[in-house]
């Protein structure tokens, strides 16, 4: 099944692991996406909503190809046990702080097991960063997409990655999005006073794209 815009890009950080955990799963489309990739052994469809789960099973059944892979669990993201190497972790579609609450309560074991993190908050991205930042994680990579008339960073992390966690994102103003993600920031933050907004939009004014 093709997935739009913002699911395709969150989905294509996908390097050749053999898991896949799809925290706050809801609709499930991200995790049923990597059925058919034959490297993939077991795909975690895990969400705290009775609803969700129930609906994956009944509306996407059609889509359901291999049903052996598939592990749901009715969970929160914070209590999950990532338990096989190799694994590829998504939280997206949730507020920062949440995916912050969830990381928080993870053991170490939880991100020796991840060969990436893929986040993509809705809000409170700056809280995010700072968060990942102070934790020492690496960055694997980021960017930010338009997607029906919304801007969203999605960024990858993990214990080994090429760089430090910029607290602004250093490779998002390098995409096709950024001069107007850019604009968009500025427009809307202006109104903010505390401190690490207006850092941030000193930041974007200097920025030279
Ligand atoms: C807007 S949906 C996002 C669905 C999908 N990940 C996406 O990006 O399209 C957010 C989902 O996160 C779930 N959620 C909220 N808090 C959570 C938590 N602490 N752990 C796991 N899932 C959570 C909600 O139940 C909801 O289904």
């Amino acid at each position: 099944m093709a997935l739009a815009h913002r699911l395709a890009s969150i989905a294509s950080f996908y390097n050749n692991e053999e898991s896949i955990y799809d925290i706050g799963c809801d609709h499930g489309l991200l995790g049923l996406h990597f059925q058919n990739y034959p490297l993939i052994k077991n795909i975690h469809l895990i969400d705290p909503n009775p609803y969700s789960v129930e609906l994956i099973k009944k509306d996407k059944d059609s889509y359901i190809t291999e049903r052996e892979k598939l592990i749901f669990k009715r969970e929160s993201g914070e209590k999950i046990k990532i338990t096989e190497s190799n694994s590829l972790v998504f939280i997206a579609g949730m507020g920062g702080k949440t995916i912050i609450e969830i990381l928080s309560e993870w053991d170490e074991q939880n991100f020796q097991n991840c060969s990436q993190i893929v986040l993509s908050p809705h809000r409170d991205h700056l809280k995010l960063r700072e968060y990942l930042k102070n934790k020492g994680m690496k960055l694997v990579g980021e960017t930010v997409i338009y997607d029906q008339e919304r801007y969203y960073e999605i960024l990858s992390v993990g214990l080994k990655g090429e760089s430090e966690v910029g607290l602004y994102g250093e490779k998002l103003w390098k995409t096709e999005a950024s001069a107007n993600y850019k604009m968009h920031l500025l427009k809307h933050l202006s109104v903010h006073r505390d401190t690490r907004t207006v850092n941030y939009l000193n930041y974007l004014k200097a920025l030279q794209i």
